[in-house]
């Protein structure tokens, strides 16, 4: 937890460009008609190194802007850091979740690791966020509507946490 915040989330895929940056737009959003962006930290982060720097792939950009939110961010890579600053780190997926679990070890304590569809109400067998990267544009609406729903959920479980 940082000092200026009671609670922070961090999502995490491959490139940070196109799922956790959608991730970290839709809760900050939700966050803010909630009116409590000043106690959660929300940020996104990647486990690879391929588009360091970048903003959010365009595809992401435009269906998070068609439902009102703004993407921001550059893409960074995730660090052992992260997990000691931390109080949620998100997975989008179990690849995620397993290089995840490698940084993990190399720290005695910190962030609460999870999948984020863990707090899908419409989950299934399967809790990934598949990587639209290299699918058509379809695949970008139907991950909108899985982070949507989940970020929802994630938030009212947020609000019974904070107590407010
Ligand atoms: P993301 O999607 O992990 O949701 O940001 C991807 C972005 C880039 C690549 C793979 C997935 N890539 O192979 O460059």
């Amino acid at each position: 937890m940082t000092a200026e915040y009671d609670v922070s989330v961090l999502y995490v895929c491959l490139g940070n460009i196109c799922r956790s940056p959608l991730g970290e737009g839709v809760l900050a959003h939700r966050l803010e008609e909630e009116d409590l962006s000043s106690r959660v930290r929300v940020d996104s982060a990647g486990t690879g190194a391929w588009h360091l720097g970048e903003p959010p792939d365009p595809r992401s950009t435009e269906v998070a802007l068609r439902h009102g939110i703004a993407l921001r961010g550059l893409a960074r890579r995730v660090s052992v850091e992260d997990f000691h600053e931390f109080d949620y780190i998100f997975a989008m997926d179990r690849a995620n979740l397993q290089d995840l679990r490698h940084l993990e070890s190399q720290v005695e304590e910190g962030a609460r690791l999870n999948l984020f569809r863990e707090f899908d109400p419409d989950k299934d067998g399967d809790l990934d966020v598949p990587d639209p990267y290299y699918g058509g544009p379809d695949g970008f609406d139907v991950m909108f509507d899985m982070i949507d729903r989940t970020c929802a959920a994630f938030v009212e479980h947020l609000v019974s946490e904070l107590s407010v």
